[in-house]
């Protein structure tokens, strides 16, 4: 992290600041990076049949992001940015896993480049998406689940805020799925309803990031 520069001598210490490139999508310094490529998600598309074919060619990358997490313990905010790569396997566009926060905290999600959906659902199965687009703010809201899925030609970046101690719950997603999902047709995205939803209660399962 930045210690300061000129400007902030005589000052006792100086807040710590990150840098973002916006070009690269790169975030320095980082506390955690992670690539998720197709073999590491392959409960979370729709069409298994699908997933088996291209990975018996090849295992794509699908995903990867880069995570500051100030400090341990309480009240901290993590600021990160993902980035999601074209492509889709099957008609289902290339997306993150999904996941709930293991505690009711809320996200921002900050668009920077792309075309994007937000994908939302709350424990109980309502429903809801956003429009991702370059200057996009989306707000996710305690207790909804939430997937960002990538329905455009280049890569969709956003950059997330959220509070460091959320937890990640991936269980129930990898387990159910979304009762959407976002896939191709005639050319364009379109929701519909997901085939492997079933339509019980979801329940409470830890796993970690
Ligand atoms: O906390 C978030 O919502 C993001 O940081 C996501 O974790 C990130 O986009 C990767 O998605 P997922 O954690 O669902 O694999
Ligand atoms: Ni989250």
């Amino acid at each position: 992290m930045n210690g300061g520069c000129g400007i902030m001598e005589g000052f006792s210490e100086a807040m710590p600041t990150l840098s973002l490139n916006l070009r690269r999508y790169l975030l320095k310094p980082t506390t955690r990076e992670n690539v998720v490529k197709l073999s590491d998600m392959r409960e979370f598309f729709a069409d298994r049949d699908a997933v088996e074919r291209v990975l018996s060619r090849r295992d794509p990358k699908i995903y990867e992001y880069r995570e500051f997490t100030p400090g341990e313990g309480p009240g901290h905010l993590s600021v990160g940015i993902t980035v999601i790569y074209p492509g889709k396997v099957g008609r289902e566009y290339y997306m993150t896993r999904g996941h709930f926060h293991l505690k009711d905290t809320a996200e921002y999600y900050y668009c920077i480049a792309g075309r994007g959906i937000l994908l939302l659902q709350s424990r109980s199965g309502e429903v809801a998406c956003a429009e991702l687009r370059a200057g996009t703010i989306a707000y996710i809201p305690p207790g909804w689940g939430h997937r960002a899925v990538n329905v455009g030609r280049g890569r969709l970046a956003f950059l997330y805020v959220y509070s460091s101690d959320s937890g990640h719950d991936y269980g129930v997603i990898k387990e159910k799925g979304f009762a959407r999902i976002v896939v191709e047709e005639r050319g364009r995205p379109k929701l519909v309803d997901n085939p492997r939803y079933a339509r019980r209660p979801p329940r409470r399962k830890e796993e970690d990031k």
